[in-house]
């Protein structure tokens, strides 16, 4: 048993976290280079919480180019427990209205064109991701954003596209064939490399548009996106406020603390 301490990857309209106290940018570095921004440490509620901004504060670096591996590093080397990304997407369900919420419990990663893995020649490790994310920091996701009348759903499978264009028509229709229900283009490999750094990993997707699939509605456009983006990051932030003080006093320790356990295939005796 422990502290917590959260660590919030922020995607695009969530550059800042605001009502920390003791609140400081500080800039770090990895073994895999820089990470998209500093860090911004600070507590909320007597928590430590470290922000990090996906794509960097003024949104800066497109998701083809985030070294997701400095940012996961940045974060695990900031001591952070538990890893919560609040990240737009697109719809591919009917049900998932522009402005509602979805807490992703599977992934279908088409990115094609990015480092998805710390381990290579050398060590080689195969983590399970059969479960990709964080039971537990999911429900207290879903159930802060419920309890703050958010519309959320708790369950839905992101499918994560390379970019930086959106989508194709037909791309869209079948995507919605593979029962996905939200689409971006930043949740791998982030989720895998949270998983290979034994970091508790919960999305939260806060829907902004619905892509191209859907009769009568306008293709998605970065304009609709930024539209909705404002009032979604608030909620996002106010999320983020009553998970925090939903959070149990202590930490009970995660199976996903000792994910590596089981995971490395090389002997220890020829470990680089
Ligand atoms: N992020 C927000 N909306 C998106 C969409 N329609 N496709 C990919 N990424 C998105």
């Amino acid at each position: 048993m422990g502290a917590w301490k959260i660590g919030i990857m922020g995607g695009s309209g969530l550059y800042e976290l605001d009502g920390l106290q003791d609140r400081q940018w500080h800039r770090v570095d990895t073994p895999w280079g820089a990470p998209s921004d500093e860090l911004l440490s600070g507590t909320l509620h007597g928590v430590e919480l470290v922000f990090l901004p996906r794509h960097g504060r003024g949104h800066r670096i497109p998701p083809g180019d985030l070294n997701a591996r400095a940012n996961i590093a940045a974060l695990k080397a900031a001591g952070c427990t538990d890893v919560l990304s609040i990240s737009a997407v697109g719809s591919l369900k009917e049900e998932h209205a522009p402005g509602s919420f979805v807490v992703i419990d599977q992934y279908i990663d088409r990115t094609v064109a990015r480092p998805a893995s710390f381990f290579g020649p050398g060590i080689v490790a195969h983590v399970s991701l059969a479960d990709p994310v964080c039971p537990r920091l999911s429900e207290l996701a879903f159930e802060a954003g419920r309890s703050n009348g958010v519309p959320i759903v708790n369950g839905g499978t992101y499918l994560a596209m390379e970019g930086p264009q959106f989508s194709t028509r037909a791309e869209s229709h079948l995507y919605r064939s593979w029962g996905c229900d939200v689409i971006g283009m930043t949740g791998m490999p982030e989720a895998r490399l949270a998983r290979e750094a034994e970091l508790p990993y919960a999305c939260v997707g806060m829907v902004t548009d619905y892509d191209c699939w859907r009769e009568h509605t306008a293709d998605v456009q970065v304009t609709d996106v930024l539209a909705i983006l404002k009032s979604n990051a608030e909620a996002g932030r106010k999320l983020v406020d009553t998970l925090v003080r939903s959070l149990p006093a202590e930490r009970e320790p995660s199976p996903i603390d000792t994910t590596l356990d089981m995971a490395v295939i090389t002997a220890p005796d020829l470990w680089e």
